[in-house]
Formats: structure tokens, sequence, C-alpha cells
């Protein structure tokens, strides 16, 4: 099926609506504030972030309300993307190529649809994490609304929230290696909302052919 709508002049296709930017940058921004307090509360030698971004109060009032709102931003990543997030055979043979991914020999990989398996990585482990961390935060936001609370129960849900975040941590660093430094013109993507044809066949090239309706495979 093509879509003809999403080919713009001047050699662009548009990758991001401004939905889904909008979305995508509500994450970003909770996500680093969420990042920063956080580790702030972790280690006293980080406490300075605290001081940074509005003292010590206001950091850990304003922590669990950016935490709703990056589970918000999360959810509607869920409800707009998961459909295209979905494991395919392409991807389990793309992992099994990966040595030729991070040696940038990309014509030696399997074609990616929309995202590649390594973007579904990432969309995945920060869906599974983000209820992990939400769970565990009410919890510890206000113990005292749930009738089993303990010390025992406390003591859990802080490795449950320091163990989800870290792992999200690892999953942010390759991020931004990979969309701002590794793939020169996916940054754009998310400002701007679109690529180059050369950076869609490049890195996209099933997506690609679908928008252009060189393919009759449904989206992946
Ligand atoms: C704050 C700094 C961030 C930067 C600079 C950034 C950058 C980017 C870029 C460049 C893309 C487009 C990649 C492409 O389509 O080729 C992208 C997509 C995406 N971002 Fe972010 N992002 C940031 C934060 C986050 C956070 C906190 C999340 C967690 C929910 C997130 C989740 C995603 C997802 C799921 C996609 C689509 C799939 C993918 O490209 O991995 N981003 N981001």
């Amino acid at each position: 099926m093509s879509h003809p709508q999403q080919i713009i002049p001047h050699g662009h296709v548009l990758r991001y609506t401004l939905r889904e930017r909008l979305v995508h940058w509500i994450a970003g921004v909770s996500y680093v504030y969420l990042l920063g307090t956080g580790l702030a509360f972790w280690s006293p030698w980080l406490f300075w972030l605290a001081a940074a971004l509005g003292g010590a109060q206001v950091s850990r009032t304003l922590h669990s309300w950016a935490g709703l709102i990056f589970v918000g931003a999360v959810w509607y990543m869920y409800v707009m993307w998961a459909p295209q997030m979905k494991h395919t055979d392409d991807d389990r043979r793309w992992w099994k190529a990966l040595k030729y991914y991070s040696t940038n020999q990309d014509e030696k990989m399997p074609p990616a649809g929309r995202y590649n398996a390594g973007q579904k990585f990432l969309f995945w482990g920060f869906f599974w994490c983000s209820l992990l961390l939400l769970l565990s935060g009410v919890f510890l936001w206000a113990p005292q609304y749930f009738a089993w609370h303990s010390l025992l129960a406390m003591r859990i849900a802080v490795l449950v929230h320091a163990s989800a975040a870290l792992f999200t941590i690892g999953l942010f660093m390759i991020h931004l290696y990979m969309g701002i430094f590794a793939e020169r013109g996916a940054f754009g993507s998310v400002i701007r909302g679109d690529v180059s044809i050369a950076f869609a066949k490049r890195y996209h090239p099933t997506w690609y052919k679908e928008i252009v309706g060189e393919s009759s495979s449904p989206r992946k």
C-alpha cells in the first residue's frame, strides 16, 4: 500500500507526524528530569543535581508527578506504535547480523521496516520498565495507602525501581548515541519530522518501499 501523504518535496519523506514528535518529546523531557532527580536521591555524590533542579523538596515532589507524565507519554507511544513494533522473522535475522550493523555495513543487514529490531527492543524495554517504575513508584510515593506495606515491601519496591531505572539508563545511552551520532539524519526526524530519501533507503528500505508503493506487504 502506498502512503503518498508521506512523500514530501525536495527528496524527503515524512517519518514522524507532529503528534508523534510531541509525544516523543514529552517522554524525552520528563525522562531527563526524572533521571536527574532520581540520580540525586540515589547517591549522595549526585545530590547536587537535586539542588540544581529546584531543591530537595521540590525535586522529590516533582519527581513523582514527572513520573506520571512520563508513563502517560510512554503509554501513548504504545497506543501509536505497538502494532509496528511486533517482532518479525526479519528482526530475528537482524539480531544475527548485528556485527554488520555495529560496523556500519548497512548493505549487509536484512532490510528493516519502519523500525529495526534494535529500535523495537528499545521501545519494549522502555514500555515494560515504565510499568515496573510506575507500580514500584506509586507504592514508594504513598505506601500508607497499601494495607500490606512493610519494610520488606519497601525494600523490594526500591530494588525494583532502581533496577528498572538502571535498565532504562542503558537503553537511553544507546538511544542517544544512535539517534544523535550514529544515524545521521535521525535527529532531524524527531525535530522537523522528515528524513531524506537516502536515509529512508539506507536504514529502513522496507518502510521506504511501502510508502512509495513498491511493496504490497503490510506495514511492519
Ligand atoms: C531526551 C533525549 C532523546 C533524544 C535526543 C532522542 C532521539 C530520538 C531520535 C533521533 C529518534 C528517531 C530515530 C529514528 O527514527 O531513526 C527517536 C525515536 C524514538 N525515541 Fe527518542 N530520544 C530521546 C529520548 C527518548 C526517551 C526518554 C524515550 C523513552 C520512551 C524515547 C523513545 C523513542 C522511541 C520509542 C523512538 C522510536 C523508535 C526508535 O527510534 O528507537 N526517546 N528518538
